[in-house]
């Protein structure tokens, strides 16, 4: 008898239907056929030791599966379960007419336990698409998937809970998304800025950005807080949207990186790699053309500490994402693109000794030594960063208050600030898509949202032949202003905005 399952494979983001068919007949073999990898090849071992912990086995006879299409490699140990099904609905051992309208996916264990899979919430957003009624996935991965509208999702632990579901399908309730907005990221995670003594205008600076979602460079001399503070911005980033929220979740679930049991993320990502991070794992690619940390850093915060000891080339991929919102990874096998729009925020030292320009400290770098530092960080990638910040070192009055238990701005104060005026830009931009910040306001929209009065003109103009200003520079004042100016809830973008966006640079 010949039957036909569905499965899915992941490509970057995007799924693609696989279409299992299975036939039995008199003989005897076993061929599975359609540019299966040797992980595939091997689930004919796991699938008939799963298929025995059942009471069920898989028939001495001659098999025939073929994955189509076939000209893709299809990947992995995800696809046990809708060969274990396809093999025992086309040797009449289980009656399953719902296959032809199901999408399945599961690796299994050898006592029949179905393991999660990766990219579950992709795979049900094409199903959707493609008119599939229902998916049959493992429970881990079945939470973010369910969250799909227009289709049925049934999360199962066990190949005979699977087969219980087969058999009276439509019975069992299908699962229901969990609304709750906790996702298990703690409260003790991330620090408070009430623990932040004094830098009032780094305090200041970080929420701006947070709420236009501007890239930051804070340079300062060691133990001003860089790090600290940037370690607090979780705390003060709104949620993420739905939309955002299943972006995000998608190139996570692809990644195959833990989650909480929520099914979608709802607080924005932070990713913090380590300055000995290579290219591949920053970019993403490598052998099965997994994300990187940009794409795992979209609609959050890439935070790069020690940004000069970061390998040149690392440093110069940033660019173009940092640009489009996107990376195309190209090699000889796939062709995939993912999303990479995130909020770069970096610290560093401004030399190599770290105390140039310090108040109190002499500084023993020669000139050359901290040209050469600084030089690590191209011009192009400095030219795309928004608000580059001197981070002085703590006053003593700010760390150590005359009286105990004085604590500055928490973060859920400024996070309210922020909220609202990311409100502000959602509005503006909802019939944008693509841009969801002040931060990716393009040039020819820069007049639309951007435009100034007659003495915020003028003043703009004495400024940049003051200071020699150049054009791109503008455009960032620009941007810069038009968040501080949603901050302050004002529609126009007056002189104070312009001169605080200016003192930025
Ligand atoms: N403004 C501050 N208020 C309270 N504590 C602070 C402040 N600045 C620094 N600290 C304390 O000092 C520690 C070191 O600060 P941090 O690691 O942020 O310094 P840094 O500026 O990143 O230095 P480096 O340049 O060496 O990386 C922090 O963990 C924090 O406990
Ligand atoms: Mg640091």
């Amino acid at each position: 008898m010949l039957v036909k399952a569905y499965g899915s494979a992941v490509c970057g983001i995007e799924a693609i239907t696989v279409t299992i068919e299975a036939n039995v007949s008199n003989g005897i073999n076993f061929y599975l056929v359609g540019l299966p990898d040797s992980a595939v090849r091997e689930s004919q071992q796991r699938i008939s030791t799963a298929v025995e912990a059942v009471g069920l086995r898989i028939p001495c006879k001659r098999i025939v599966i073929n994955m189509a299409p076939a000209d893709i490699r299809k990947e992995g140990s995800a696809y046990d379960l809708p060969l274990a099904l396809a093999v025992l609905a086309a040797s009449e051992q289980i009656q399953a007419p719902m296959l032809g309208t199901t999408l399945c996916m599961g690796e299994l264990a050898l006592d029949g336990t179905v393991r999660p899979v990766r990219g579950a919430l992709s795979m049900a957003l094409h199903a959707r698409d493609c008119g599939i009624k229902a998916c049959i996935l493992p429970l881990e991965s079945a939470r973010e998937a369910c969250v799909v509208d227009g289709i049925d999702v049934y999360g199962v632990t066990h190949l005979a809970q699977v087969l219980d579901l087969v058999e009276g399908f439509g019975e069992e309730p299908a699962l229901k998304p969990d609304l709750s907005q906790n996702d298990g990221l703690l409260q003790a995670d991330y620090p408070d800025f009430a623990q932040v003594r004094g830098q009032a205008q780094a305090r200041r600076a970080l929420e701006v950005a947070a709420a236009g979602g501007h890239n930051v460079l804070m340079s300062g001399p060691p133990g001003a807080g860089k790090t600290f503070m940037a370690r607090c911005l979780p705390g003060i980033l709104p949620p993420l949207t739905q939309a955002e929220a299943v972006e995000t979740t998608r190139i996570w679930s692809v990644a195959g990186l833990p989650r909480s049991e929520a099914g979608l993320m709802r607080s924005r990502p932070f990713r913090s790699p380590h300055h000995t991070a290579s290219v591949v794992s920053l970019t993403g690619g490598g052998a099965s053309a997994l994300p990187g940390e940009i794409s795992l850093a979209h609609n959050g915060v890439l935070y790069l500490d020690e940004l000069p000891e970061f390998p040149g080339r690392a440093l110069e991929v940033l660019r173009q994402p940092l640009e489009d919102g996107t990376i195309q990874l190209s090699r000889v096998r796939y062709k995939v693109s993912y999303p990479a729009r995130f909020m770069l925020v970096a610290s560093m030292n401004p030399c190599p000794c770290g105390y140039r320009d310090h108040p109190s400290r002499e500084c023993i770098c020669t000139e050359y030594q901290v040209q050469r530092y600084r030089n690590r960080i191209s011009g192009p990638l400095l030219d795309r960063i928004d608000i580059q910040l001197q981070v002085k070192p703590v006053e003593v009055d700010d760390l150590i208050p005359e009286r105990t238990g004085v604590f500055g701005e928490s973060s859920a104060v400024i996070r309210r600030r922020v909220e609202k005026a990311r409100e502000i830009q959602r509005e503006r931009f909802s019939h944008f898509e693509g841009i969801h910040t002040n931060a990716h306001i393009k040039v020819d929209q820069l007049p639309l949202y951007c435009s100034l009065q007659k003495e915020s003109r003028l003043f703009m103009k004495q400024a940049m032949r003051r200071l020699d200003l150049s054009a791109r520079a503008y455009h960032r004042i620009l941007r810069l202003a038009r968040t501080i100016a949603d901050l302050e809830g004002s529609a126009a973008i007056e002189i104070q905005h312009l001169a605080e966006a200016i003192q930025y640079r």
